[in-house]
This record gives C-alpha cells, sequence and structure tokens, in this order.
C-alpha cells in the first residue's frame, strides 16, 4: 500500500523566522491528517526549522542535493549535510532547476542515486513544456526522463514520482482531470516497463502545478494519484491543510 504523500515547496521564499510563523500556523491545521506531510524549506531554515518540528507529524525536506559526497563544489550541499540534519525528502529536477540552473535527467540522475544511497527519499520531478505538449512529445518526454533519471535505482519505494507539467506551475492553470489520470497511468506503467511490475506498484506519484483547495480533492481521488508538491499554495496555512487533508 503506498502512504499518501503531500509535499510543499516553499521554493526561495520565508527567512527562518517566516518559516516557524507559518509552520505554528500550519501544525494545529494538519493535525490527524491521514497524508504524510513534508515540508521542503530553504538550505538557511533546515537546522532551525528541523529543530522546530520535532514532536510533530510533519518532515523535514529540502529543495536540492549535490551527487558528491564532498569536495570543490562552491555553493552545493551534499547528502550527508542534509542528513545530518534530519531531512527526510528532497525536491530534485525541479523544473526551476532545468531551466534556471542547467539541470537536466542526467544530473538528476546521478542526484537521486547519492539521495538513496543516504537514505533520503528523493521526489523526482518531471513534466512537459507547453511546446512539447503542443508537439505531443509528452509520452516521449517523460518516458525519457523515468529512463535516464531513474537509472540505477533499485527500489523504487525509497523514491517518489512528481509529475509537474511546466506551464502548470505557478500559473493558475492545471490540465484536465482525464489528462492528469491518463499521463500518471503513463507514468507508472512506463515504470513498470523499465524497472519491473513491483517498482511501479511501490512508487509513489504524486501531482503538481496549480494545486488548490478547490482542485486537490478530485485530483487526489484519481487512481494512480499519491498525493501532490504544492508551491504557491504551501505558503498559506489554510489553503495548505484544506489540501493535505484532501490525500486520504
Ligand atoms: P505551484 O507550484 O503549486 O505554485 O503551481 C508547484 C511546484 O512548483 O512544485
Amino acid at each position: 500500500m503506498r502512504k499518501p504523500l503531500v509535499a510543499g515547496n516553499w521554493k526561495m521564499n520565508k527567512t527562518v523566522q517566516e518559516g516557524i510563523e507559518l509552520i505554528n500556523e500550519i501544525r494545529p491545521l494538519v493535525e490527524g491528517a491521514s497524508a504524510e506531510t513534508v515540508l521542503c524549506v530553504p538550505s538557511t531554515s533546515l537546522y532551525p526549522l528541523g529543530q522546530h518540528l520535532q514532536g510533530s507529524n510533519l518532515k523535514l525536506g529540502a529543495q536540492n542535493v549535490h551527487h558528491a559526497e564532498f569536495g570543490a563544489y562552491t555553493g552545493e550541499i551534499s547528502a550527508l549535510m542534509l542528513k545530518e540534519l534530519g531531512v527526510e525528502y528532497v525536491i530534485l529536477g525541479h523544473s526551476e532547476r532545468r531551466t534556471f540552473f542547467a539541470e537536466n535527467n542526467h544530473s538528476v540522475n546521478k542526484r537521486t542515486l547519492t539521495a538513496v544511497k543516504h537514505g533520503i527519499k528523493p521526489i523526482v520531478c518531471i513534466g512537459e513544456t507547453l511546446y512539447e505538449k503542443k508537439s505531443e512529445q509528452t509520452g516521449q518526454v517523460l518516458t525519457t526522463a523515468l529512463r535516464d533519471g531513474l537509472e540505477g535505482v533499485e527500489d523504487f519505494s525509497q523514491v517518489v514520482v512528481a509529475y509537474e507539467p511546466y506551464w502548470a506551475i505557478g500559473t493558475g492553470k492545471t490540465p484536465t482531470l482525464d489528462q492528469i489520470a491518463i499521463v500518471i497511468s503513463f507514468i507508472r506503467d512506463t515504470i513498470g516497463q523499465l524497472y519491473g511490475e513491483k517498482n511501479s506498484e511501490s512508487c509513489r506519484i504524486l501531482y503538481g502545478g496549480s494545486v488548490n483547495p478547490s482542485n486537490a480533492e478530485e485530483i487526489f481521488s484519481l487512481l494512480d494519484v499519491d498525493g501532490g508538491l504544492i508551491g504557491g499554495a504551501s505558503l498559506k496555512p489554510q489553503q495548505f491543510a484544506e489540501i493535505v487533508k484532501a490525500a486520504k
């Protein structure tokens, strides 16, 4: 059985103090929720917010990790460093990283394997651009991302895949429910073809891109959808809590 998961992606928002205030608001609202709930906070907040989350059912997530264990990589953070702070999840290959920081399936693959090796669950983001959608390349783009980005992963119960169409992120636009259902089932089938049936069944697949309290429940009720990756709405306590509660 796959446990539902809702992860908030704070992106480059909230100072430590603001983060503490946000958590103080979120925490009572999500008490008793059945979904595993993760807050992916900025690197500078990982330590203090990790301390602040102790004793709650909210888990700590990071927004990236380097593939090397240590070394001359100015500005980067290793899996060991994250692990030491209690980080349980890490977002990898977000479209913003791919667009602005030249990440690709190859770099995502190396980071994914490093995260898994150190017991941090990667949330690997894949999705098509608007151009790719219009030119009917979605299937090809997702297949390549799954093949190249997840190569070498042995146990997909330790990996989360987030389907996030580029054009749905932060835009208020989402695919139709039918489209989400078709694409997420396609992702699960493709994982099965590439990595075997057992992995296809154990991998949690999230939808992300303009999820809000009014569309969360119907999206999360789709057969193959195991929860969501939430950007903008994760910074709004009431909205985030409603989305978390919609994942059962
Ligand atoms: P959004 O972002 O919910 O604001 O569309 C999702 C994401 O970037 O992961």
